[in-house]
């Protein structure tokens, strides 16, 4: 019967960004050129050493299902860098590998998880947390990051949060879409604040490595109650590829595995062996690629400053700038779709990442210098017909 959506597919709100990009390619099919600033997808290629790992992979016949928790070549990669990167032990046998970091959410919060539990994140967030707790029967429960604050939740007001049905605290640094990052003593606090009330923290990861300024710490430095998800899908510009990873503690790495099992057999096996490369061969690559990122991230933060855009936070990671654009109108949706349509500039609108974030534009600067040259002059022009 066509006419019976589940209740629960009906919870999961659309991914807005996604339907931007969906409106930026038809006017481009149109023929128009529009500066995409939308999707936080790489525009670099995945480096070579990696190319070539899969294409070997594949000619020796790495075709087959590996083990669902993934080759442990590739987990003992993963282990070595928690050792060398943060000092942190972690067992390859806590490690489930996944398909990028979307479908370690799935093991994360299915496992965790019941009907009715919470799980706090923080507003503005990356949109999938809400929608795969809501999915799973979860409550999300939003804790505001205000700019004026650094986009750093407060501890007291987590910590007000908490409701003997939370589970977890969700912390994302590098962020999506502040490009921020936490300090340690917020790592060491909310730690600390998930060992008293006997909760959980779950830290994505996936933008380590991209921090421009400073020194990535994994969550693990500051406790053992924490799961942690890691993808290759921005350091090693591999979003397609399709490869992550779960670290859980140990009494939910087998219920992890279940699921992984069952939904997923396992991620596909050339990549794997790709992944690893990356690991132990790709590090220059990364160092290179971060460079070019940084690059531009300080020409368009003060780019968007200079026309009329607010950047309270400077941004040090990832690359994404989150600008305070009320300025040019306070419904973050309506504004992008005038921006798509009357200055061919793509970016995500704030509210996507919640309601904190109405009223932002993300600019995602995955796109080379001059074609941020040419958005921010595209911008400049029409912000001044506008007045
Ligand atoms: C914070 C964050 N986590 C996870 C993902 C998804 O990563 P993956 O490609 O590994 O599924 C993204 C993608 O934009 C992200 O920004």
């Amino acid at each position: 019967m066509p006419d019976h959506v589940s209740a629960r597919a009906k919870a999961v709100r659309p991914f807005v960004v996604m339907d931007v990009v969906a409106r930026a390619k038809e006017l481009e099919a149109q023929g128009r050129d529009v500066v995409r600033m939308d999707v936080g997808d790489p525009d670099l290629p995945t480096p070579d050493v990696i190319t070539r790992a899969a294409e070997a992979a594949m000619e020796s016949g790495d075709t087959g299902y590996t083990q669902s928790m993934g080759l442990p070549d590739l987990r003992d990669a993963v282990s070595a860098r928690f050792a060398s990167k943060y000092g942190v032990t972690v067992s390859r046998d806590d490690i489930v590998v996944t398909q990028g970091t979307s479908p370690a959410m799935l093991l994360l919060f299915g496992s965790l998880l019941d009907p009715g539990d919470e799980v706090i994140l923080s507003d503005p967030c990356y949109p999938a947390y809400p929608n795969y707790v809501a999915f799973l029967g979860g409550v999300p429960v939003r804790v505001r990051a205000r700019a004026s604050d650094g986009f750093r939740m407060r501890i007291e007001e987590i910590e007000a949060a908490i409701t003997p049905r939370t589970r977890c605290i969700m912390i994302n640094s590098p962020s999506n879409p502040m490009g921020t990052v936490l300090p340690p003593e917020d790592l060491r606090a909310i730690a600390a604040l998930a060992e008293k009330h006997g909760l959980y923290v779950a830290s994505d990861e996936i933008y380590h490595g991209l921090d421009f300024t400073g020194t990535d710490h994994t969550i693990l430095e500051y406790t053992d109650r924490a799961f942690v998800l890691n993808g290759f899908s921005k350091l090693y510009a591999m979003t397609g590829w399709r490869l992550g990873y779960l670290v859980a503690p140990r009494d939910f790495v087998r219920p992890a595995e279940a699921i992984q099992q069952n939904f997923f057999l396992c991620a596909n096996h050339f990549v794997q062996v790709a992944g690893t490369a990356a690991l132990l061969k790709a590090d220059p690559d990364v160092a290179r690629m971060r460079a070019i990122y940084d690059e531009r991230r300080r020409y368009l933060v003060p780019a968007l400053r200079g026309i009329g855009l607010t950047v309270e936070v400077e941004p040090t990671a990832a690359f994404y700038v989150f600008a305070d654009a009320k300025e040019w109108g306070s419904d973050s949706l309506a504004l992008t779709y005038r921006l798509i349509d009357e200055a061919g500039v793509a970016a995500a609108p704030g509210v996507d990442f919640g309601p904190e974030g109405e009223g932002f534009l993300r600019f995602s600067y995955v796109t080379g210098i001059e074609r941020l040259r040419e958005g921010v002059s595209r911008l400049q022009s029409w912000s001044a017909a506008r007045l």
